[in-house]
């Protein structure tokens, strides 16, 4: 763990904690984003770090650091850990200093950044990326307003009890559905579909995260999937639930952190498309890894090479 509050990478578990009057804890005054460590390389930390500046811009985090300063700060705690392949988290928060709402009693903002092993999901021994997830839409627990929507901050009470929710549904992440009955994201993940007609949509990211998956799908769609036929085109356009409903879908997904992509095969308990997992996803799947695992080279790669001691 590295934390700017202690001056350096911490390596005792038991040292690596965060000050309780620290504002990210107590007020949620605070935005975190990730990456993936692949083989002793940071996968797309860069477009991670930009959305956390915009994060803290949106969240007011005065702050010393620009892009560069952070990602050295990333560098230099997967070099520490030593570890090749993890997840990565990190935080920016305005600090230390009391208990009040106002940050002008926090003198400095603070970054922490931890690696570690993410806990695999799903039952034991099934991959719910190849079989495939059954969804819910969350009725009870509210949409987060745009403003904290589109900000990666440390609020996420409502996102847990969306999947909290979603689960006690049936479900696996929960959809969200706007008023109007529009799908608006997940409770980690941004959503996509295949319309019959072999377009990959995605909602606009108007009220909900800027999602750094989805983008790079929307890529890959657009050049490999198009050229091999499985798509005809990717549009970023608001969809109704109810057309998901209406059989105009032949395909449904969640995708987030960087290599996570979940073919939805029913949606409250109705079977999107045939009821399976899908060639569109089973295609992107399958590109996601190579690039972030393998040796794939596709134009948007963005690694950075860790120094090691060893
Ligand atoms: C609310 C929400 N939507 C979407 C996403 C997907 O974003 P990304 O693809 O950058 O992981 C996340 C990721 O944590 C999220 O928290």
């Amino acid at each position: 763990m590295f934390s700017s509050w202690l001056g350096g990478v911490i390596t005792d578990p038991a040292l690596m904690q965060v000050p309780l009057d620290d504002h990210l804890v107590h007020r949620g005054h605070g935005v975190f984003d990730t990456c993936t460590l692949s083989s002793g390389r940071l996968y797309r930390l860069g477009i991670h770090i930009d959305r956390l500046l915009h994060s803290a811009e949106l969240a007011r985090i005065e702050h010393p650091w620009n892009k560069d300063d952070l990602i050295e700060m990333v560098v230099d705690t997967a070099s520490a850990a030593g570890i090749r392949d993890g997840a990565v988290r990190y935080w920016m928060s305005v600090g230390p200093g009391g208990f009040s709402p106002s940050p002008k009693e926090c003198p400095e903002a603070c970054f922490y950044c931890i690696i570690f092993d993410p806990a695999p999901l799903g039952a034991e021994g099934l991959d719910p990326m190849r079989t495939g997830i059954s969804e819910a839409t969350v009725l009870d627990t509210p949409m987060k307003p745009p403003l904290l929507a589109t900000i990666k901050s440390n609020n996420y009470l409502l996102n847990v009890l969306t999947h909290m929710e979603a689960v006690d549904r049936g479900g696996t992440f929960g959809v969200l559905v706007d008023d109007d009955g529009y799908v608006a994201e997940s409770c980690v993940l941004n959503t996509a579909f295949v319309t019959n007609d072999g377009v990959l949509c995605t909602p606009p990211f108007d009220g909900i995260l800027l999602g750094t998956t989805i983008r790079r799908v929307m890529d890959l769609a657009s050049g490999a999937l198009t050229g091999e036929g499985l798509i005809s085109s990717v549009s970023q356009a608001p969809v109704l639930a109810s057309e998901v409903r209406g059989d105009l879908i032949s395909e449904m997904f969640l995708c987030g952190g960087d290599t996570h992509l979940f073919p939805v095969t029913s949606w409250d308990g109705v079977p999107v498309g045939a009821g399976e997992v899908g060639p569109v996803a089973r295609r992107l799947i399958e590109l996601l890894d190579g690039e972030a695992f393998g040796d794939a080279v596709g134009e948007a790669r963005d690694f950075i090479d860790v120094p090691y001691d060893d």
